[in-house]
């Protein structure tokens, strides 16, 4: 069975549509077998992020509402990552619970990351439903500590087990001039382990989060580090 693993926030544009294609491919470095689930129903970016937008052709709405087979609608955006596209819009048919009907058909993978929507409505319940874990991106400022603080919660109560915080942009300079929530901070606030900090990278913008361009870059790192994480190994925190 999968890892399933959730992005989250609850505040948008905080980075868990680019925490998840780095996370996919520094899970598929260490040889797993990564499905990818936008559940951003009307304003997907995984697509785009990973430069196959021009072969979507079906989503995992066409999946569970019986058009086309998950082979069909499953993207392969490289050896090891594979997509499947949130639908343009909302349809009427789809509950929230499908997404965690559709992962237990999912078997060929060892990993499956559901990239949440902004908000807490019904992208959100849709990925904590189906989710095992969840991983909550918060930017170290007090307007997205605090949703992101409301979201761990919501999270708990719809029966996410392991609910861990991953602090993104983080800037040491910034955080030096006392520009930023101290790190500390964002974990009381929180009541969220931290999994990682993934530092502020210039270079990164949404083609480049696809890996291609950034080897060298402390981003990808910091997302190796994670993915060892996740597998259970004991990996000190740099920042
Ligand atoms: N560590 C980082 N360093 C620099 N820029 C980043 C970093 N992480 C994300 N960004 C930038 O932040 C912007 C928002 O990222 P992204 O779309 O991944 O956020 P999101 O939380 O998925 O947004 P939404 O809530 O709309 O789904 C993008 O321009 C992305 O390149
Ligand atoms: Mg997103």
């Amino acid at each position: 069975m999968a890892q399933i693993i959730a992005l989250a926030s609850g505040k948008g544009g905080v980075g868990k549509s680019t925490v998840s294609a780095l996370l996919a491919q520094a899970m598929a470095a260490r040889g797993h077998k990564v499905l990818l689930i936008d559940c951003d129903i009307g304003l997907r970016s995984l697509d785009l992020i990973l430069g196959v937008d021009e072969h979507a052709l079906f989503t995992w709405a066409d999946v569970v509402l019986g058009r086309c087979s998950l082979q069909q609608a499953v993207m392969v955006c490289r050896e090891n990552i594979h997509l499947l596209c949130a639908p343009l819009q909302p349809e009427r048919a789809l509950t929230d619970g499908v997404l965690r009907q559709l992962v237990q058909t999912c078997r060929v993978y060892d990993v499956i990351l559901i990239d949440a929507p902004a908000g807490l409505g019904f992208g959100f319940r849709m990925a904590m439903k189906a989710a095992a874990r969840c991983l909550l991106v918060s930017t170290p400022d007090p307007v997205c500590v605090r949703s992101v603080s409301v979201a761990a919660r919501q999270a708990l109560r719809l029966g996410v087990k392991d609910v861990r915080l991953l602090i993104n942009r983080f800037d040491a300079g910034a955080a030096a001039r006392g520009g930023l929530v101290a790190l500390d901070d964002v974990i009381d606030q929180t009541e969220a382990q931290l999994i990682g900090v993934f530092p502020q990278e210039p270079r990164l913008f949404y083609r480049n989060a696809n890996g291609a361009a950034l080897r060298d870059s402390p981003v990808v790192r910091a997302a190796a580090r994670v993915a060892a994480r996740i597998d259970g190994e004991n990996v000190p925190l740099e920042f």
